[in-house]
């Protein structure tokens, strides 16, 4: 392997330039050689910003690419899991976005191709590395804040996705909530989306129960009333 880990980035969209940027600027062990998106304009775009010397409109050539150490994938929901299978059987590392799919069966086979090949393989649950939740969590688990009876989540993002990126997300309220509560036992779930509005997508309210009997609710909202309500 050369000296730095050689990134390939897949998906070229709002995360991928967070992703991209990261990568270029702030993570000196990798190099990003190559940045992917089946819109290549995107591609191009997000390679010139950060210095990455290529661009391409195919990303099987970075899956295929032997240069290639890392795959980050960044594509849109309904890409990942395949994304994830090609890039794992082609003996990359893995780090991909949420979610790995939407539905068991596919995640199941991604995960499948991961363990086969044997590769390091990461999901972008970025929460479980915030430090405000990893404090929280730490404070929970010390037990200094006592017995936990009801813990209330609540993200905001300042404004509403584009109409493509909901026909392939899974929904809003799933694409969200999935970031707090993907190991949860949910024994009550409750998902409310108000009278359709302009600029006002999806909100949900989730009312999880543990084992333990603490109760969480999540509030996420993404839309352009956001910053007014909070
Ligand atoms: N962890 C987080 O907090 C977080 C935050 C935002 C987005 N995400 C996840 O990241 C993914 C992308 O979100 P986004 O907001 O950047 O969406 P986006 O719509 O802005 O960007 C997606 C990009 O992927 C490209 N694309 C679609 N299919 C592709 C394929 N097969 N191969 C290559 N490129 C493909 C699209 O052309 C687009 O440029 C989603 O799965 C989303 O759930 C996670």
């Amino acid at each position: 392997m050369a000296d730095r880990v050689r990134v390939g980035l897949i998906g070229a969209g709002r995360i991928g330039r967070g992703h991209a940027r990261a990568l270029a600027g702030q993570v000196p062990d990798a190099r990003l050689v190559v940045v992917a998106d089946v819109v290549g304009a995107a591609a191009e775009s997000v390679a010139a910003e950060v210095g990455a010397p290529r661009w391409s409109a195919d990303p099987a050539m970075v899956t295929a690419d032997p240069e290639i150490d890392a795959v980050v994938i960044c594509a849109s929901t309904n890409s990942h899991a395949g994304l994830i299978a090609a890039a794992a059987e082609a003996g990359k590392a893995v780090f991909c976005e949420k979610p790995i799919a939407l539905d068991l069966e596919s995640t199941d086979a991604a995960i499948a191709a991961v363990e086969r090949a044997g590769v390091p393989f990461q999901i972008g649950f970025q929460r479980r590395f915030d430090p405000a939740y990893v404090k929280a969590k730490a404070l929970i688990e010390s037990g200094a804040l006592g017995r936990v009876e009801h813990i209330r989540e609540t993200m905001r993002d300042p404004a509403p996705p584009p109409r493509a990126y909901l026909e392939v997300c899974g929904g809003l309220y799933r694409d969200m909530v999935v970031l707090q509560t993907s190991n949860e036992p949910a024994v009550a779930v409750t998902h409310r989306i108000p009278r359709p509005r302009r600029g006002h997508w999806s909100r949900g309210v989730r009312i999880l129960r543990d084992p333990g009997d603490v109760r969480m609710s999540v509030h996420d909202r993404r839309d352009d009333e956001t910053c007014a309500e909070t």
